[in-house]
């Protein structure tokens, strides 16, 4: 009896410290927050599926931003800092990297586990050595070798579109549907070197990989962290799916220039096992797939809104690409596209496909938080939340922020550099974790932008409204709904 009275004791005295320590915590940190709910925090609407968490975030971004240097979110359980300036930006991602190498995504190694061996869910040295261990794979020689890959990938698209709306009454199509499609078919043949058929029903790689975000999504989201994230079956696919496809390409001493090849080359070299090959080659898949059919979505959805816009984009591919359709654009041609490049980077500023990052601040670290000499200490164990999504909707650095305005990035303003160089626009991340898929994810995007503008003109659907491309509750990759659809009408020459 006086075991279980011990017991109950210790319970009630633990709990009563969490929930004070809790209740407590920005106070005790002299924090500016807005009050929170015992259970939800500032997150109770996201949390119930009423929206996505980046509305709450920028609630709270948007009232504090212009008063503090930092404010406080309490997530569920979980609580974050969310600096306000840009200056504290740069530092947390690249200047003072040393004090947030890790973000608070990451997973416990586990041999069997594909995902804890992800560069994106791993930290401190391993994740230095996984790094540096994957990142020649997509160099700049590597991608021009691979281009090819990802041209025939889009030509399939523009088949696949014209078949499609040949079939339709409306020519119209579901956006997220078909960059998904898309993106899987390219991802999957630059990383497999297979053909993903994902413009068929019964796709497994497609239902795979739409799985595992979903799966991903859910344990973001989760009250409580968990190590699991994502399922043994999932996992058992993917592994399969690498061994399967290596044991092809030895069989039939096959030779491709994709990233299946780099990866084959890295077992024989490291003497790799199968699970982290298959870790090395779903890296790619997995961190490529979703957030470029994103990217793209988006993207079309833009350009379909604004006949001013994609006349003058369509001008300049023509200018550059000539008139011939069937004339194949070379990678260098692509990669010079001025206005495109704008256009991309407008769409990621409005639309980023991951909405925030974090970091976990390892040490005791003072920040600039602007010009003047004042300061804000940042202590050890804090997580920061870097809220990508309202940084690039802040009028404070963008005029006219809601407004899709590729000539913002014209070169008379600086071009796309001045806001990357003062960290108010990071699609990608930046310091040393940005995106290792920066430039893969680039051309598959544009790659299709552009053969989409050459062979159709595009109008948004009057059944799609603004609504829809909303990010929806519950996701940690920001995906539109599935009810943006696009006319597509074939042009003739
Ligand atoms: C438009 C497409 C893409 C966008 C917007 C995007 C965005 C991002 C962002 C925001 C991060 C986090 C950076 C940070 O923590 O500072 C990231 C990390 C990463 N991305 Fe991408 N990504 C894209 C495509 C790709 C592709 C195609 C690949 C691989 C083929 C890829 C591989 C990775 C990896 C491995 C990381 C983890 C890097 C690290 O922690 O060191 N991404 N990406």
């Amino acid at each position: 009896m006086i075991l279980i009275i011990l017991i109950f004791v210790v319970l009630s005295v633990t709990l009563a410290f969490l929930i004070y320590r809790r209740v407590a915590y920005f106070d005790l940190l002299h924090v500016t927050h807005e009050k929170f709910d015992i259970f939800y925090g500032n997150s109770k609407n996201s949390s119930l599926g009423k929206w996505s968490v980046c509305y709450d975030v920028d609630r709270i971004y948007q009232k504090f931003k212009n008063q503090f240097p930092i404010a406080g979110f309490m997530r569920n359980f979980t609580p974050y800092i969310i600096p306000l300036k840009h200056e504290m930006f740069k530092q947390i991602l690249i200047t003072n990297f040393k004090n947030f190498r890790n973000s608070d995504f990451a997973l416990d190694v586990k041999r069997h586990s594909i995902i804890t061996l992800n560069p994106f869910w791993l930290r401190n040295e391993s994740w230095k050595i996984k790094r540096s261990e994957l990142s020649p794979a997509l160099s700049s020689n590597r991608l021009k070798a691979m281009y090819p890959l990802m041209d025939d990938s889009v030509k399939e698209f523009s088949d696949y579109i014209t078949n499609e709306i040949e079939k339709s009454s409306s020519m119209s199509l579901n956006a997220r549907e078909i960059s998904l499609r898309y993106s899987c078919n390219s991802i999957a043949s630059t990383t497999y070197g297979i053909n993903a058929h994902a413009y068929e029903k019964s796709s497994d790689v497609l239902h795979y990989g739409r799985k595992i975000w979903q799966e991903i999504s859910k344990s973001t989201i989760s009250f409580f962290n968990s190590d699991q994230v994502i399922s043994n079956e999932v996992n058992q696919f993917f592994i399969k799916l690498t061994n399967q496809v290596i044991q092809n390409r030895r069989y039939n001493n096959q030779q491709r220039n994709d990233l299946l090849s780099f990866i084959i080359s890295l077992k024989d070299k490291k003497n790799a096992s199968n699970i982290e090959s298959a870790a090395a080659a779903m890296t790619f898949f997995l961190n490529g797939f979703e957030t470029s059919s994103v990217a793209l979505c988006y993207a079309l959805y833009e350009i379909s809104k604004n006949v001013r816009i994609q006349e003058k984009l369509r001008q300049e591919i023509t200018e550059f690409c000539g008139d011939d359709k069937d004339q194949r654009v070379p990678i260098d041609t692509l990669s010079n596209l001025k206005y495109l490049d704008q256009v991309f980077y407008e769409t990621l500023r409005l639309h980023p496909p991951l909405f925030y990052i974090t970091r976990v601040c390892n040490d005791d670290v003072e920040l600039m938080t602007d010009d003047s000499d004042e300061k804000q200490l940042i202590l050890k164990g804090t997580t920061v939340w870097i809220p990508i999504y309202s940084i690039h909707r802040d009028s404070d650095y963008y005029r006219n922020p809601d407004e899709f305005l590729p000539e913002r990035f014209d070169e008379e303003c600086g071009g796309v550099k001045a806001f990357r160089d003062k960290c108010v626009l990071l699609p990608f991340g930046d310091g040393s974790r940005i995106c290792l898929g920066m430039k893969l994810g680039t051309l598959q995007v544009k790659a299709a932008i552009v053969e989409v503008l050459r062979n159709f003109e595009i109008s948004c659907d009057d059944s799609t409204s603004d609504e829809d491309a909303k990010i929806k509750p519950n996701q940690f990759v920001n995906s539109p709904n599935e009810k943006i659809f696009i006319k597509f009408k074939k042009i003739k020459l």
